[in-house]
């Protein structure tokens, strides 16, 4: 099959070359999904980077990535299934994550096939393309673990997404809004018609708006953009809000090339739990993919889960749609079709 591949740690158009490689054979409890659509997205520009180098510790591979194709997360059709799989038949429309449990780790999407354990899988619904599909399991799955794990959903709570109009953020809007809560989407000004059309009650435009300024109170801070300081949210947040961090490096831009900022800042968080009302202890459990992909699915049969794609790349192209995705220009998700 045509892939993907992944020679070394670095820049995607010096380290990725289109080859053939073996197609996978799906192990028990996998299935062989031919691929129609893989998403582009922060993490995969991390581990095609190695950047920065403590996730390198994190189950992706040391001096080179232990698996050579990319990409996490992808929509297709199955083509095989592998012993004791009771859940698909060759032939179903599914959409899923192929990155192992919550590793910062290639996952092979960014290949003709792949094979994903059938946990990590639910049926494509017929009113998404499977562009759409591919562009939500791994965003999706960080956005529901953030924003409705950490602690009990509160229908009717005020949340508040600071950079909801990218990928985590986008997914967090809808499913935010699809359990009942109202919602104040912060982005760039060109980026406020998007969330209004995603369903977002209130926006901020943060060129120049400050979302910690202001009369509103906030059961619940999703911070995607990772720029809000701790001390300016506990003015906006109600005593038993709380503040959640996603930990974004905006590409390199911030941070050490060892430990990037996402890493420090979330251990700060950690040591300040015990004195912070606003801070919850982190959930580091996994989220259980299964449900999580049930949930994507239903959502958006009922369309209350709408991915919005801004660009489809061939995956010879892989490279160039990942340079794209760090250029912060795209208006949705960017996927790559074999
Ligand atoms: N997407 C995934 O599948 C995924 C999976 C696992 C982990 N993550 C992690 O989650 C983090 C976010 O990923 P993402 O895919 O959501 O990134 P993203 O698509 O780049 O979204 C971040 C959004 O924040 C906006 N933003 C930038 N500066 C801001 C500010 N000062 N205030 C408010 N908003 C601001 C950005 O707008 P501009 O375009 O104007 O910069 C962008 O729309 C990354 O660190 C990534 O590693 C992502």
């Amino acid at each position: 099959m045509k892939a993907i591949f992944q020679s070394a740690y670095g820049e995607p158009s010096l380290v990725l070359s289109l080859r053939e490689v073996a197609k996978p054979v799906p192990n028990r409890g996998e299935v062989l999904v031919r691929v129609h659509a893989a998403s582009v997205h922060a993490d995969v520009w991390h581990v095609i980077r190695g950047w920065p180098y403590v996730l390198r510790t994190m189950g992706g591979g040391f001096s080179r990535p232990k698996n050579p194709i990319p990409g996490t997360d992808m929509a297709g059709v199955v083509e095989t299934v592998g012993d004791a799989v009771t859940r698909f038949q060759v032939g179903d429309a599914v959409f899923g994550e192929c990155a192992k449990g919550f590793q910062w780790a290639n996952g092979g999407a960014f290949a003709e096939y792949v094979a994903v354990s059938q946990d990590a899988l639910a049926p494509k619904p017929d009113n998404v393309t499977f562009e759409q599909a591919a562009s939500v399991p791994t965003s999706g799955l960080i956005a529901w673990h953030n924003l409705m794990g950490q602690r009990p959903w509160r229908a009717g709570q005020h949340v508040l997404i600071n950079g909801a109009g990218g990928g985590v953020g986008a997914i967090a809007l809808q499913l935010a809004k699809a359990h009942g809560a109202t919602v104040t989407a912060v982005e760039h000004t060109r980026k406020l018609a998007t969330v209004r059309a995603l369903g977002a009650d209130h926006v901020l435009d943060y060129t120049r708006d400050d979302p910690t300024r202001g009369s509103a109170r906030y059961d619940l801070i999703l911070d995607v953009a990772s720029n809000l300081k701790l001390s300016d949210c506990d003015r906006v947040l109600h005593p038993d809000g709380i503040y959640v961090l996603i930990g974004h490096d905006h590409y390199g831009a911030s941070g050490s090339n060892c430990f990037g900022s996402g890493i420090p800042a979330f251990l700060k968080l950690a040591l300040r739990t015990a004195f912070n009302p606003h801070l919850v202890k982190p959930n580091m459990t996994a989220p259980n993919k299964q449900v999580g992909m049930a949930l994507f699915a239903d959502l958006m049969a009922r369309g209350q889960l709408t991915p919005m794609v801004d660009r489809v790349f061939p995956l010879a192209q892989a490279a160039d749609a990942l340079t794209y995705l760090q250029s912060g220009q795209a208006l949705g998700r960017i996927v790559v079709a074999p």
